[in-house]
């Protein structure tokens, strides 16, 4: 087996925090015990392409039992886990190519044997694998019988390549299934990035004003978040009908240029390029935390930050830069790139376990609709959905009404009314 982590003598560490993710993810465990007695993705090569975590590990786990060749490599420099990468290798036999802080031309080099591994499916986080297939190794686009994508940017850049008929694989937008962005998006990231700013920080959240660049699914639930620990939140957007809602669910809101002059702390969660750009750090208090909870790094504009910066300090605590900008101190944190993957853990186990049910669920449902697929971005199937759900509230003890005959009638029926 081939694999490149950082030391395998980590790997007891790893097998605790795997275990212990398992704990939380009920859903997941159910899935697996079916791919063990199934064997769906029998006799396939598989390459995901995701953050190495405690939670993917389960899901990398999930696969193998199903039958597939997995080769696991990172989606993002700083987000490996590297106890959990090689506790992956030793005790469950599965290829893994991630080394937390590795430089770009490893992270190129272990994309690239994710590619090398010749996969019939892939799964990814941000499209880094499937467009690494199609720009650099278009002759394996026609063994590829499908592609996951488990995040909003992924998910942005494929429909982008569908529009441009570029798109020669079909994929699932794993992201946009409602068992996936409206419990992790808004929770998980939610609760992870405040959680990765206070352990990068030990900043109090109470009384500080926290800008949210972005209500969307993030933006929604670390604005939430910010608000329970006491926060006074402010929202920036660009899209009217979120903004509003920001606005009618109690946030202030207004461009980001104004909030700039206010901030303490401010979180990117919007999928976009340089929401905080040179001319919002002219206006930044002393002593500013800024940081960004979306997919890539280029939210805000850090070569520019360190264009203005007069001086600057690296890790003058772990995951924290300072930035001197006209005599006022700039706190950048994880090097602008995802803090709650970078200086915490990711997102809970227990919302990761409806995530991953739905990945390894919707790999499933590629390999049983082959022969029908066409090289397009296709939704979850709701049938999924509702099986994923059903299981969660199972294992939370909750139950829900049935729909009598009377009401499914009435439903379906337009004659009946005032
Ligand atoms: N940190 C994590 O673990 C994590 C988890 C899930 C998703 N993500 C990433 O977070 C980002 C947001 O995901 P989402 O699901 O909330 O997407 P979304 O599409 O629901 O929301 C993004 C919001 O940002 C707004 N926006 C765009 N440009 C803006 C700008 N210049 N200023 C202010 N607002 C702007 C959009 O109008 C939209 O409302 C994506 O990059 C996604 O991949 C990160």
């Amino acid at each position: 087996m081939n694999y490149d982590v950082k030391d395998l003598n980590l790997s007891e560490g790893g097998k605790k925090r795997i275990e212990w993710a398992d704990n939380d993810m009920p859903v997941l465990q159910k899935v697996r015990a079916q791919f063990e007695k199934n064997k769906p993705l029998s006799g396939l090569k598989m390459s995901a392409c995701l953050h190495v975590t405690a939670e993917t590990a389960n899901l990398v786990r999930t696969l193998k039992a199903g039958g597939a060749d997995v080769l696991l490599c990172a989606s993002n420099p700083l987000s490996t886990q590297d106890d959990v990468a090689a506790s992956l290798v030793k005790d469950y036999g599965i290829s893994i190519y991630a080394i937390k802080g590795e430089d770009r031309e490893t992270f190129f080099k272990h994309l690239k044997a994710a590619v090398e591994h010749s996969p019939n499916i892939t799964m990814d986080d941000g499209a880094d694998l499937i467009s690494t297939i199609h720009k650099d190794y278009p002759e394996l686009c026609d063994q590829v019988i499908g592609s996951m994508e488990e995040t909003t940017t992924g998910v942005i850049r494929l429909r982008a390549m569908a529009n441009d008929n570029a798109l020669k694989i079909p994929v699932v937008a794993v992201n946009d299934a409602k068992t996936k962005n409206m419990f992790d998006n808004r929770y998980g990231t939610g609760q992870s990035t405040l959680d990765g700013i206070i352990r990068a920080t030990d900043m109090l959240i109470a009384g500080k004003n926290v800008v949210v660049g972005g209500y969307g699914w993030c933006g929604r639930g670390f604005a939430m978040r910010a608000r329970g620990m006491g926060a006074k939140v402010i929202v920036t957007e660009v899209d009217q009908v979120k903004a509003l809602e920001a606005a009618m669910d109690g946030f202030q809101v207004m461009p980001m240029i104004e909030a700039a002059k206010v901030g303490d702390l401010f979180c990117t969660l919007t999928g976009d390029i340089h929401v905080i750009d040179k001319h919002h750090f002219e206006a930044m208090k002393d002593g500013a935390v800024v940081c960004n909870s979306g997919h890539f790094d280029v939210e805000i504009n850090v070569a520019g930050l360190k264009e203005m910066a007069s001086n600057v300090r690296k890790n003058i605590r772990n995951f924290v830069d300072e930035y001197i900008v006209n005599g006022r101190r700039i706190f950048l944190l994880a090097e602008g790139r995802l803090v709650n993957l970078s200086a915490a853990e990711g997102h809970p186990a227990s919302v990761m376990d409806m995530s991953f049910s739905t990945q390894a669920l919707a790999s499933h449902w590629v390999v049983a609709n082959k022969e029908n697929l066409a090289p397009k971005v296709y939704d979850i199937s709701p049938k999924i959905e509702e099986y994923v759900a059903k299981l969660k509230l199972k294992s939370m003890d909750i139950e829900i009404d049935e729909l009598t005959q009377e009401q499914k009638k009435y439903l379906e029926s337009w004659e009946e009314g005032t």
